[in-house]
């Protein structure tokens, strides 16, 4: 187990200043989803604490030793890539092997590290069958087990499901989870897919442009994003977002919008941006937040909010409604039973205890 420490990390491709200054903590056995859009410096980083990239400033520590120097072979860390690169006429257990034989290890001790490998990923009886013959979740799973034999002390991820269809990423993450309780090591997983990043992480790490945006636990960064960019980075459907003006009303506060929608803002969560009122916002929802009203049951900092649904999208169990809001198309997620069909007016209740209220100078949460 390792623990990994990056401090003032920065990388260049010549003009390109691909990571931009990071600072990151990861406690031993901790599994770390680094996650944001295509192109932020999610493999850059990554590359840089396998030894692949050096790093042109700042340090890389794996358990307390300074590791800039030291060549990838000697960091004692497995990575999996995305393109997962078998060799193509060695067997399944030439190719998880390949790496134990380099490094010399006896042939017995290769034979209990493949066997115990490969009992662990499910692929005992593909031991003998080669890559081409293999189903693309197979192929993964014999590139996870050529990282896993080495018995590194820091495993290191890049994108390892991209290739996968639906059912087999979800199928190869409930594994890779599995793997990182039975194993307990350190592992940093890339991905800029959100779903995978809040279902794997002890800790999401959200990068933007070469920078931490912001690091916590997935519910913490989900619930409390500190900008708009992650407000909208995690979710599915991706938060609302809708322009409108705080503004004072019998003592308290209120979301205004254009065209002449109104919704409350809850007595609690008044103090906090008081400061505000008078000034443009952008109010932000999520789909789930908003729900049908029943008439009868209001909670405290639920806001009704008569709207004309224009498209309806079932998804069986949920039924995703979108309305126009101030000239924004904003989705709602609704009851399967909840909805006639578009053209259907109703009443809809806001949970107001859960929006974010973003400040669109500085794209800051308030
Ligand atoms: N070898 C390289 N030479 C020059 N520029 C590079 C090189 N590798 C990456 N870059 C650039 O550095 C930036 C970060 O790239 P990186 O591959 O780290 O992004 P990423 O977050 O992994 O993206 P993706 O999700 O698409 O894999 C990009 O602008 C990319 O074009
Ligand atoms: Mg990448």
């Amino acid at each position: 187990m390792a623990r990994v420490r990056l401090s003032g990390l920065h990388k260049h491709y010549g003009a390109l200043h691909a990571v931009r200054g990071i600072d990151l903590d990861i406690p031993e056995g901790e599994f770390t989803v680094i996650v944001g859009p295509s192109g932020c410096g999610k493999s850059t980083l990554l590359r840089t604490i396998a030894g692949l990239e050096h790093a042109d400033q700042g340090a890389i520590e794996i358990d307390g030793e300074v590791v800039n120097d030291l060549a990838p072979r000697d960091r004692d860390v497995a990575m999996v890539f995305q393109n997962y690169a078998l060799y193509p006429y060695m067997s399944v257990f030439d190719n998880i092997a390949f790496g134990l034989r380099a490094r010399k290890f006896p042939r017995l001790e290769i034979d209990k590290r493949v066997a115990e490998a490969a009992a662990l990923l499910g692929i005992t009886d593909q031991l003998v069958r080669y890559p081409r013959h293999l189903s693309g979740g197979q192929r993964q799973r014999v590139a996870i087990g050529r990282a896993i034999v080495r018995d590194a002390r820091l495993f290191l991820f890049d994108e390892p499901l991209s290739n996968l269809d639906a059912q087999l990423r979800e199928e190869m993450r409930a594994e890779i989870k599995r793997l990182h309780r039975d194993l307990g090591k350190t592992m940093i997983y890339v991905t800029h897919d959100q779903v995978e990043a809040m279902t794997l992480a002890d800790r999401i790490v959200l990068l933007r442009d070469g920078k931490i945006e912001q690091q916590g636990a997935p519910l913490d960064l989900f619930e409390r994003p500190k900008s708009r960019f992650v407000a909208g980075f995690l979710g599915s459907p991706t938060m609302n977002f809708v322009p409108a003006r705080l503004e004072p009303a019998d003592g308290g506060l209120v979301v205004r919008f254009e065209g002449g929608s109104v919704l409350p803002l809850p007595p609690a969560r008044v103090q906090a941006v008081m400061a505000h009122a008078g000034s443009a916002i952008i109010f932000g929802v999520r789909a789930e937040h908003i729900s049908r009203a029943n008439g009868t049951a209001t909670r405290e900092g639920l806001a009704p909010l008569d709207v004309t649904i224009d498209l309806v999208q079932p998804t069986g169990t949920r039924t995703y409604a979108a309305f126009n809001l101030a000239g924004t198309e904003v989705v709602a997620e609704l009851e399967a039973h909840d909805l006639q069909g578009p053209g259907e007016q109703l009443t809809l209740q806001v949970d107001m205890n859960r929006v974010v209220l973003v400040d669109p100078s500085s794209d800051r949460v308030l």
